[in-house]
């Protein structure tokens, strides 16, 4: 994976389905731009493109293959090829929203990223490292943060938030993916990336709070790596940037209940 040197950064929500990752991400762009005054933007996987639009088709259960054999049911996409179009999608969301937005200087707040993959699309067949090596050439997030919601949680969330059930959505499924993405996470940790897992079972605000907490932490390695970077250029004190960086409140209730997405 290939380290994020352009100017904005680039955070990325995950989670089980029903785990609140939407409204985060969405809260967590308000906030840098209302309380820090910083430019954010909102994307996420799978994405509108020709490949996402293909994908959101086969997760709603809207598309299948005709079976090979004239009388067997058709069939749903194999997790080898669901891994195949996820990297697709994901190479195209890179190449024409996120690296462009990133150059620019604007903070990308992706909901759901690779880890997704690595997570959905090694329950059944496909292979972790595999996986890995087809989602090599990608800009690593340069903080990753994963909800925590027990998987039956979700379930219940589900059922009183959607009127249909997706492809990946039942319980059993929802276990085993919990249990890849901590896998995952472990791996990809002790590879150097920096990943907050946060307790999603509690009122979006206090997830908010804690998501606030684990942003700050970051920004302030940020501006200590950047001030030992470019110690002459440095235009702002780095006290005062940590002064104001440390003064930056949560979003309030009121700014929050605008944004409820699941
Ligand atoms: P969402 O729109 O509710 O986040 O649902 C997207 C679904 O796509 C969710 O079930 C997770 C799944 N998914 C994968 O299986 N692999 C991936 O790489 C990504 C990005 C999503």
């Amino acid at each position: 994976m290939k380290a994020n040197f352009f100017q904005g950064k680039f955070i990325v929500f995950e989670g089980l389905d029903g785990s609140g990752q939407t409204t985060q991400a969405h809260l967590l762009t308000k906030w840098f731009m209302e309380k820090r005054n910083q430019f954010a933007y909102y994307t996420k996987e799978p994405t509108d493109g020709p490949v996402g639009a293909l994908l959101k088709l086969v997760l709603s259960k809207r598309l299948f293959c005709a079976a090979s054999n004239g009388n067997a049911a058709p069939r749903r996409l194999d997790e080898t090829s669901m891994a195949l179009f996820f990297a697709a999608d994901r190479a195209d969301h890179l190449h024409n929203e996120v690296i462009p937005k990133l150059k620019e200087g604007v903070h990308v707040i992706a909901d759901r990223y690779y880890l997704s993959s690595l997570a959905y699309q090694s329950v059944d067949t496909a292979d972790y490292q595999w996986i890995k090596e087809i989602n090599r050439n990608i800009i690593r997030p340069d903080l990753t943060i994963f909800l925590d919601v027990p998987p039956g949680i979700c379930v219940k969330r589900m059922k009183t938030q959607r009127w249909h059930v997706e492809l990946y959505e039942d319980l059993d499924n929802l276990e085993r993916v919990r249990k890849n993405f901590l896998l995952a996470i472990e791996k990809s940790k002790t590879e150097g990336e920096q990943i907050e897992i946060i307790d999603g079972h509690q009122p979006p605000k206090d997830v908010h709070k804690a998501v606030v907490q684990a942003v700050k932490n970051f920004l302030r390695l940020v501006i200590a790596a950047e001030k030992n970077q470019h110690q002459k250029t440095d235009q702002q004190p780095t006290q005062q940037q940590l002064a104001l960086l440390m003064e930056t409140e949560p979003l309030s209730e009121p700014e929050i209940a605008a944004i409820q997405l699941g």
